[in-house]
């Protein structure tokens, strides 16, 4: 059942990390363009103080769930309690993730094992739970928050680059599976952006957040929307991060791994 508020039906996006840098802002996109949420999170307050806050601007509704994506169950639970409350997904936003920065050898396994778990995991089972009805309505779309990481090798971070390696490599194969489907896939690749990342990765004093440079979390998540309502199978906000990302698609893997740890050492 789609809400309906001054006469208009709304549809409904659903944001991981929806209450908290870049997902806040993808929300704040939606809600500003008329669609109802449904924003997850760990955090109960920080939800519903995001949701207050959405609400209290624009005439959406935003249903918060919280839900800890490190646990296998989540993806499940989060369909559930949509489904039990009739909520149809008509834009799925797969957002939340998290890096840690650090020798391989040295980092916690723990954390690097409940990183693949919410940056690949829960990523690619609510994709698997939300996209049949998409499919059968002939009209969805998916938006994967990959990152400039996918492109390349990242020392000193090897876990994250590589999860997002996965995140770009998933959303691109399956753009072209649903190429003529009615639904669409955005792999959304930011570079380094003001939020909590840098802080919860360790990698505050990296030169890559030091001297290259961040963006504004609000302009990276305008310019997500704006490539998902498009249907862009990959966006890169920020000219400098397409031509690094560009450079990166022919100079040798070795040369490019080299450059990521200079840019992941701390300055
Ligand atoms: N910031 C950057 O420089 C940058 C660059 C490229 C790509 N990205 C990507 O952008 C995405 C968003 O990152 P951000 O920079 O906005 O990070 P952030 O400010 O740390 O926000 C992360 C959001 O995800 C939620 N979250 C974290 N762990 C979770 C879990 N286990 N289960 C459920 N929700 C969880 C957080 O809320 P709770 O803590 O309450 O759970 C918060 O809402 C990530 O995929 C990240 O890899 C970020």
């Amino acid at each position: 059942m789609r809400s309906k508020r001054n006469g208009t039906k709304h549809q409904t996006a659903l944001i991981t990390g929806g209450s908290g840098g870049i997902g806040l802002e993808l929300a704040k996109c939606l809600a500003q363009h008329g669609f109802d949420l449904a924003i997850v999170a760990r955090t109960r307050d920080a939800l519903e103080a995001a949701a207050g806050q959405i609400e209290g601007k624009y005439d959406v509704k935003v249903h918060v769930f919280a839900a800890d994506l490190r646990r296998r169950e989540a993806p499940e639970a989060i369909f559930d309690f949509l489904h039990n409350e009739a909520i149809p997904v008509e834009i799925l936003v797969n957002n939340a993730g998290f890096g840690l920065g650090g020798e391989f050898a040295e980092t916690d396994v723990t954390r690097e094992l409940e990183m693949i778990q919410v940056n690949i995991a829960a990523l690619t089972h609510l994709t698997k739970l939300f996209l049949p009805a998409m499919i059968k309505a002939r009209s969805g779309r998916v938006l994967n928050v990959a990152s400039t990481a996918a492109f390349q090798p990242g020392p000193l971070m090897a876990v994250y680059y590589a999860t997002k390696a996965y995140v770009l490599s998933f959303s691109e194969a399956l753009a072209e599976e649903l190429r003529h489907s009615g639904v669409t896939v955005t792999a959304l690749c930011p570079g380094p952006t003001r939020t909590d990342f840098a802080t919860s990765a360790h990698v505050t004093n990296s030169r890559l957040f030091t001297l290259f440079g961040s963006a504004d979390a609000a302009d990276v998540a305008e310019y997500g929307f704006r490539a998902m309502m498009e249907g862009t199978r990959v966006a890169i906000p920020g000219f400098k991060n397409k031509i690094i990302a560009q450079a990166n698609r022919f100079a040798p893997r070795a040369i490019t791994a080299k450059v990521a740890r200079i840019a992941q050492e701390n300055r």
